[in-house]
């Protein structure tokens, strides 16, 4: 059994594909103009939510026979309203949205996928809402602010939910996910040990008599794809290379070539380059040109090692690429947040053409990769390690060459805004990437000094980055060696010893997360260097744990703030006189701060 999620665009259609595989059946994201005959092999149907109104004309198009197929269909938010809209219900645009939790009140005997509710909480996040059902719709369930916040056709097995049942803080959504599952078929027998069953032979019909060259970051997914390639193909006919940028973080290539070694994998040669790309990178101060000669000299290394090796054009190209970098880059035409992902880039789009390169994990999100690392055999600590960005640790070191400039009136006017919290507002004479509106941003972040809980300082990170432009991140002090007063700006650039210190903060950040069993809890933490302090002479590090599920937005993470300041204050030194937290959600803050 397949079910299909229609993507209208939603920030949780992924989440959603997720969820129902959680619950035993297989799903995937397919376009809302998907034609009849493929939609035929589903199960089931699902329309996702999505940013549009259904009266808009920029509403997404679909395929309306989907509401004739016989196949049992739930829509969710946008899905809900347009499927009441087809069957002649009216739907008022919203003056206001309604965001947040809400309590569900039911109707009288009903089944379908509102069976067996215990809880009734339910998340909503809408503007539109549906106000009249024509009379072959039955309103089943209703909230405080939603008249009708659930329907189900008289006649077929078409549901609309106006919540989101596939958000965790839809306390009953898994339940009302299994009622609809139930309703299209019984057999909930999907599971990633299943899926590796048939995958191996798959492969290995598939690629009978071919050959994988594979390049290995040292990231979870390119290291469970080659050893899955590995165990399918057997070792002589994969390859793999490994280029050392220097930039990895402490051990890191160590720990993965370890890891294969236990499982008797040696078809892997590692390159350290690390001095040619510090040499490349010794004067450059913007991320961007950072990013462009890390990229290039990547290609330049990988060319030089494949004539190296004698691999011909025989040799197919294996990639670690999962199912969400798929979906971003072409088959999510509705989403808002399309980006080219580097494994989709067009030299590698038209060997995909050609069916020149092996994508093993294409149709698994992270976790799931993870959980087949460590059905391979690979370590849990190794397949958990969180993502971790290609040019590495290189853009988590802020460079600058440049005086500080003043930002007094920015500053005061932050200050003014501020008076009634017992906080200090500084503005950091450093910049920092991050989106705002459909834009990326560079521009300040700003320091508060004083102490609150999360709550507050949440607010207080949202009313300052949504009334001051010129700020996109805000930041909390955990420990320092002085009060701030004036920042001391440094000229400082790539130096190994910069890159040193880096790795060894960032190793004892990790220790910290996994220690005080953190680690799985947080989806990154990126550390960063930045050459800005309250003492002359020093750095400060900022820590930007966040809570994601894909990358494309986060929350920052909210860790116990006893244990940050006390951590905080052992990563003090006469190089790091301050520890600073990032408290910006994405946006308008990015992940990384370069
Ligand atoms: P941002 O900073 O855009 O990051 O919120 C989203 C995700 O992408 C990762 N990231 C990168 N990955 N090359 C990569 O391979 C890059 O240049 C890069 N920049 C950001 C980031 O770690 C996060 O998981």
């Amino acid at each position: 059994m397949m079910i299909a999620v229609l993507d209208f665009g939603g920030q949780y259609t992924h989440l959603l594909a997720q969820r129902i595989r959680k619950l035993g059946v297989y799903s995937e994201i397919v376009s809302p103009q998907t034609p009849t005959n493929q939609l035929q092999k589903y199960s089931g149907l699902i329309l996702s939510g999505g940013p549009h109104s259904v009266h808009s004309i920029e509403a997404p198009r679909y395929n309306t026979e989907l509401f004739t197929l016989q196949i049992p269909l739930l829509g969710i938010c946008y899905g809900h309203q347009l499927l009441c809209k087809y069957f002649g219900a009216r739907v008022q645009q919203g003056q206001t949205t309604e965001y947040g939790p809400a309590e569900l009140s039911l109707a009288l005997n009903v089944g379908g996928v509102l069976k067996d509710l215990f809880h009734h909480q339910v998340w909503m996040s809408h503007s539109d809402t549906v106000v009249e059902l024509p009379s072959c719709l039955r309103k089943t369930a209703s909230t405080e602010h939603c008249s009708v916040a659930a329907v189900e056709h008289m006649h077929l097995n078409i549901y609309g939910v106006q919540f989101h049942p596939e958000v965790k803080h839809s306390v009953c959504g898994d339940t009302v996910l299994k009622n609809f599952l139930n309703v299209c078929g019984r057999n909930f027998d999907w599971s990633l040990k299943s899926y590796l069953e048939t995958m191996i032979p798959d492969l290995q019909t598939k690629y009978v008599g071919k050959s994988v060259f594979m390049l290995l970051s040292g990231g979870v997914d390119s290291t469970v794809a080659f050893t899955l390639l590995n165990k399918a193909l057997g070792p002589n006919r994969v390859i793999g290379l490994h280029i050392d940028n220097g930039f990895m973080r402490y051990n890191e290539s160590v720990q993965v070539l370890e890891a294969f070694r236990e499982l008797n994998i040696s078809n892997l040669h590692i390159i350290d380059a690390s001095q040619e790309f510090y040499d490349a990178l010794k004067d450059v101060v913007d991320p961007q040109q950072k990013r462009n000669i890390i990229g290039n000299l990547f290609i330049d290394i990988q060319e030089g090692q494949v004539c190296k090796l004698g691999l011909g054009k025989e040799w197919l190209l294996g990639q670690g690429t999962i199912y969400p970098d798929t979906i971003e880059s072409g088959g999510s035409a509705n989403s808002h947040t399309i980006k080219t992902h580097h494994n989709r880039v067009a030299r590698i789009q038209e060997l995909i053409t050609q069916d020149k390169v092996v994508e093993p994990l294409a149709e698994l999100y992270k976790d799931e990769v993870r959980e087949i690392g460590e059905l391979l055999g690979l370590p849990h600590d190794l397949v958990w390690r969180h993502p971790f960005p290609g040019p590495g640790l290189a853009i988590r070191i802020l460079c600058n060459d440049q005086q500080a400039e003043p930002l007094v009136e920015l500053e005061s006017d932050i200050n003014v805004m501020l008076q009634y919290y017992e906080f200090d507002a500084i503005v950091l004479p450093i910049k920092s990437v991050g989106v705002q509106g459909d834009l990326r941003t560079y521009s300040h972040p700003v320091l508060l000094i004083g102490e609150a809980n999360w709550d507050t300082l949440e607010k207080l990170s949202t009313m300052i980055t949504n009334t001051f432009p010129l700020v996109n991140r805000v930041l909390y002090q955990i420990a320092s060696l002085k009060t701030w007063s004036t920042p001391k700006l440094a000229k400082a650039m790539l130096t190994t010893q910069r890159i040193k210190r880096l790795q060894m903060i960032d190793y004892l950040v990790t220790n910290f997360l996994w220690e005080n069993q953190l680690y799985e809890k947080v989806w990154q933490c990126p550390v960063v260097l930045v050459p800005c302090a309250p003492i002359d002479g020093s750095e400060s590090i900022v820590l930007r744990p966040v809570d994601s599920s894909e990358a494309m937005t986060a929350n920052f993470s909210r860790l116990p703030q006893d244990l940050l300041k006390d951590f905080g204050s052992t990563l003090l030194s006469p190089e790091i006189s301050s520890v600073l937290y990032d408290i910006t959600n994405k946006p308008p803050g990015t992940i990384e701060w370069e």
